[in-house]
């Protein structure tokens, strides 16, 4: 049996019978403000502070800064992570969106198709996966995420396209020998057929009743290994985020 990587996060390794396979790519699904973005960091924090583990956030919807911002208010210093050097938080598509608006300051380009054009040119799978493999490498990172991979999907000029560069990443992901968490925004684009490819899948929601909505976790899929199947409830509290495996959360009406 594959070893386990354990999430840290209390409630979910218990689901997942001990942690993830290592050396496997998880997908986490779910609508916007579910809490992938604050899971998946918290995978890497626990992993630097519980398991001495380095990680890779790749930061795809976001900047550094309102990042940094946002998970402050968990006690996540994402500088003083940086500064260790147990953690490398990569802002990509700014850093590429800075390269494109330096050619137009130099007058190379001349409208928006050309910025939209070179976007799709620069913001692909291979150098979002240099940029990983030089982090991963820098670092000695074990635990990668990507946030989110739907940025990339909606650049891809076809569902083939976007499955074959799926499939590609995980290839090189596993040989970087990382356990990866990919997170992707529910309902948007093509995803849900595509995500057969990845090893294994977290779905995350939001589910109204009686006028409060309540969130919750479910394990879809994880490849070699047994695992719950209940839809159970998933809080943020000051700590981030705990799931409640021995309960459920209300059944959709
Ligand atoms: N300090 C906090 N305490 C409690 N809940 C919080 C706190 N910070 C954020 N939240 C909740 O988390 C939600 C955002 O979570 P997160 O950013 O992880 O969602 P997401 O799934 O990544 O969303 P998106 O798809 O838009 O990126 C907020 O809408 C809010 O409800
Ligand atoms: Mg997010």
């Amino acid at each position: 049996m594959a070893d386990l990587v354990g999430t840290g996060i209390e409630g979910l390794d218990e689901l997942l019978n001990g942690g993830l396979p290592a050396g496997g790519t998880y997908a986490l699904v779910g609508a916007s403000g579910t809490g992938k973005s604050i899971l998946s960091f918290q995978y890497l924090f626990n992993g630097i502070t519980k398991f001495d583990e380095a990680g890779v956030y790749i930061l795809l919807e976001e900047d550094k800064e309102p990042f940094a911002r946002n998970i402050s208010g968990f006690g996540w210093d994402l500088s003083a992570l940086e500064a260790s050097g147990k953690l490398a938080c990569i802002p990509f598509t700014k850093s590429i969106v800075g390269d494109i608006e330096a050619t137009f300051e130099k007058g190379a380009l001349s409208g928006d198709t050309d910025r939209a054009n070179q976007l799709r040119q620069y913001l692909t799978i291979d150098s979002l996966y240099e940029h990983i493999r030089e982090s991963v490498e820098r670092i000695g990172a074990r635990r990668v995420v990507i946030d989110s991979m739907t940025v990339i999907t909606l650049l891809s000029s076809s569902q083939l396209v976007a499955r074959m560069q799926l499939l590609w990443l995980i290839q090189r992901l596993r040989r970087l020998n990382v356990t990866s968490i990919i997170t992707i925004e529910e309902g948007i684009g093509y995803w849900r057929d595509t995500l057969f490819l990845c090893d294994g899948i977290i779905g995350v929601m939001l589910r109204e009743r009686a006028g409060i909505f309540e969130r919750g976790l479910v394990i879809e899929k994880i490849r070699g290994a047994g695992h719950d199947t209940g839809v159970r409830p998933l809080k943020i509290g000051q700590q981030g985020i705990r799931v409640y495996p021995h309960e459920v959360i209300s059944p959709q009406r």
